[in-house]
């Protein structure tokens, strides 16, 4: 019997990242993996990255990972430079210390258990590490995806919500987010494989964390303030575990605001946490239609 737990999506969150390594202490797990997204959405990269660094958990890159990167070495557009919509991620990068950089730059697309080799991790897809696979991802796409791997157990992460997939060609897991989920509970998730080859038991595993130290360390270390617009939509992520800023992004564009924070209280009269991203994109266009001219 093997006990396998995947983390992922940690988001620069430190105590949601501690309560799981408490929580992973009385499992008698044989092995972590950790599925991306380290840093990002969150002011404590460098410390998320030296304490997995520390516990030599095998990592994958996630696209956030590559998206600091990108930002340390200046290496983005220039508006991105200068925007307030890219503040945060300013704040972010430069928060990341040289260790931090060496560790998440060295980081591989994918992984296998090395306990059981037939389980495969990756961030978003064998694809791509922005594929998202959810509820919402069609059982043909979910097959094709599993004919990519070299094993039969696909595990993933980037959704920031759990999922179970069991098909034909073998079994894929989503196992969520540690740091800041979107499925609606703001508690620290992730996953437990148990069993062996072609028969596994799978635990969804959400654990509280003091969740109100680390809007303090959104404050006391600067980073709601300099971090604009966008860290203020972070804060809300955190407490509703449901998606703000990418919405807030769309909406803008849609609506021809500018993505500042004079735009946060227009937003917030239309968006609704509770209804789904394609849900919320879908009547924003058909509002952008009523009122284009014939
Ligand atoms: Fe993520
Ligand atoms: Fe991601």
């Amino acid at each position: 019997m093997n006990r396998i737990a995947i983390i992922a999506d940690i988001h620069a969150n430190l105590f949601a990242l501690e309560s799981v390594i408490s929580d992973l202490e009385e499992r008698d797990v044989d092995e972590v993996i950790v599925a991306g997204d380290l840093v990002g959405r969150g002011p404590q990269g460098s410390d998320v990255v030296h304490r997995i660094d520390e516990l030599q958990w095998p990592c994958v890159r996630g696209n956030h990972e590559d998206y600091l990167l990108s930002f340390c070495r200046r290496n983005v557009p220039d508006n991105w430079l200068v925007d307030e919509q890219w503040a945060a991620s300013r704040w972010m990068a430069r928060e990341l210390d040289e260790e931090a950089i060496e560790f998440i730059d060295a980081l591989p697309f994918s992984l296998h258990s090395k306990r059981c080799p037939e389980i495969q991790v990756f961030h978003g897809s064998p694809n791509s590490h922005t594929e998202g696979l959810g509820h919402w991802t069609p059982d043909d796409r979910l097959e094709e995806l599993l004919e990519l791997i070299d094993g039969s157990v696909l595990v993933c992460a980037h959704t920031h919500r759990p999922l179970h997939y069991q098909g034909e060609r073998g079994m894929i897991v989503n196992t969520g987010s540690v740091g800041l989920p979107f499925n609606g509970d703001w508690r620290a998730q992730y996953t437990i494989l148990e069993g062996q080859q072609g028969d596994w038991d799978i635990t969804f595993r959400r654990v509280e964390y003091p969740r109100q130290r680390l809007l303090d360390h959104y404050e006391q270390s600067g980073f709601l303030e300099e971090g604009k617009v966008t860290a203020r939509l972070l804060a809300r992520e955190l407490r509703a575990a449901r998606p703000f800023l990418v919405p807030f992004l769309k909406w803008a564009e849609l609506s021809d605001h500018e993505p500042t924070s004079e735009s946060l209280e227009p937003f917030l009269e239309v968006y609704d946490a509770q209804e789904s991203m394609s849900t919320f994109f879908e009547r924003l266009r058909e509002l952008q239609n009523r009122r284009a001219p014939s």
